[in-house]
């Protein structure tokens, strides 16, 4: 029988792409999204590519009366992807409260529901900033957990915990946390894509919208880290590659192949990629030449970080199948849909 997930923070950015490939792989999906931080346009760019529409609640899960009448609503959910979460680094710096009581309700109230009524499968947003600048590259699943440099970081510590405690007195449920390194790009069709909102902070939608006129020019933060062209280094993953790796965690729950009660996943490519690697790529695909300049370091930022994805690539059976270059062109084909270029 077709199993339902339901994918809270669908309309987002990673959980829209992820709700088109378990579409694309037969699952019924219901996404639940408080729109706070994306559009409901995000739906008909789903439906064009999958040619069918997603059943869609407007919640917000930090509302615990809200999570539990979005379960009471539809009894028959199989399985969580729970993306719904704040993710600003500087906000979360500036508003810790409002970055524990959204990120952390919301799990909590998933939790609850997800145990009144049943729902045995959990796949949770997590991410590589939990390993802060490890000693030693690349980071493995068993790489030691240093102390988070944002409440937001924090906060998906702290989620990874509640979740481990939460499953300890209730065997009944399983859960994935994925571990996220650098998500950049779009889908290939170009009709979803990142919307942030204001100036953004993350490198590539600064790249495209500066190729696109909206900003200036791009500031590299850092020239002088100890790497070989003195940028930072991350490992940047394509929003697909990543999306599928959802649905590979959401086979291995429903197949029962998991071996404990949580699991933990690197999802990256594997591979370290400087700031301006990023730029020579960006300028490769678009043959745009695009305006920047060399800036102070960022506060909060580590020097380098890539993966090491062995365990995902065995356990999950999953591999990245797209380039740097296939993320680049993929951003700026959305960037020109969007702006109309
Ligand atoms: N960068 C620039 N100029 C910019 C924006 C970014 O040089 O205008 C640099 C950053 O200094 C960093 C790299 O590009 O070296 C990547 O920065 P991002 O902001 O794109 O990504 P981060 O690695 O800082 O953050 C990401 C996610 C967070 C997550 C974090 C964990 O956005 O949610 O990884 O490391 F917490």
């Amino acid at each position: 029988m077709q199993k339902t997930v339901l994918v809270t923070g669908g309309t987002g950015y990673i959980g829209s792409h992820t709700a088109v490939e378990l579409m694309q792989k037969s699952y019924n999906v219901v996404i639940v999204d408080s729109l706070e931080n994306s559009e409901l346009s995000v739906l008909d760019g789903i439906e064009k590519i999958t040619s069918q529409k997603p059943k869609f609640e407007q919640a917000d899960l930090a509302e615990r009366n809200a999570t539990l009448k979005l379960f009471e609503k539809y009894p028959n959910i199989d399985a969580v992807i729970h993306f719904a979460a704040y993710k600003a680094v500087g906000e979360s710096v500036a508003f810790p409260l409002k970055y524990y009581r959204n990120n952390l309700n919301s799990l909590m109230n998933v939790l609850e529901a997800m145990a009144l009524h049943e729902v045995k499968n959990l796949v949770f947003s997590s991410s590589c900033t939990v390993y802060g600048q490890p000693d030693v590259l690349p980071v493995t699943e068993q790489t030691p957990i240093q102390e988070a440099n944002s409440p937001y970081g924090n906060t998906k510590q702290i989620s990874e915990e509640i979740i481990r405690d939460f499953l300890h007195v209730t065997p009944s449920i399983q859960a994935i946390a994925l571990r996220y390194f650098n998500p950049i790009g779009a889908h290939e069709s170009a009709l979803i894509g990142e919307l942030p909102i204001g100036v953004p902070n993350n490198l590539v939608p600064f790249i495209t919208q500066t190729a696109a006129g909206l900003r200036k020019e791009l500031s590299v933060f850092g020239d002088d880290y100890q790497t070989p062209d003195g940028s930072a280094i991350r490992d940047y993953i394509h929003v697909v590659d990543l999306a599928l790796a959802h649905v590979k965690a959401i086979d291995r729950l429903f197949n029962g192949e998991a071996k404990k009660t949580i699991e933990h996943f690197n999802l990256g490519t594997g591979k370290g990629v400087s700031v301006l690697e990023c730029i020579q790529s960006f300028e490769k695909v678009t043959g745009l030449k695009l305006p920047y300049k060399m800036a102070a370091r960022r506060p909060g930022d580590v020097e380098q970080i890539w993966a090491n994805t062995s365990f995902a690539n065995q356990e999950l059976q999953w591999q990245t199948q797209r380039s740097l270059d296939d993320a680049m062109l993929s951003a700026w084909n959305w960037e020109k849909r969007i702006r109309k270029i």
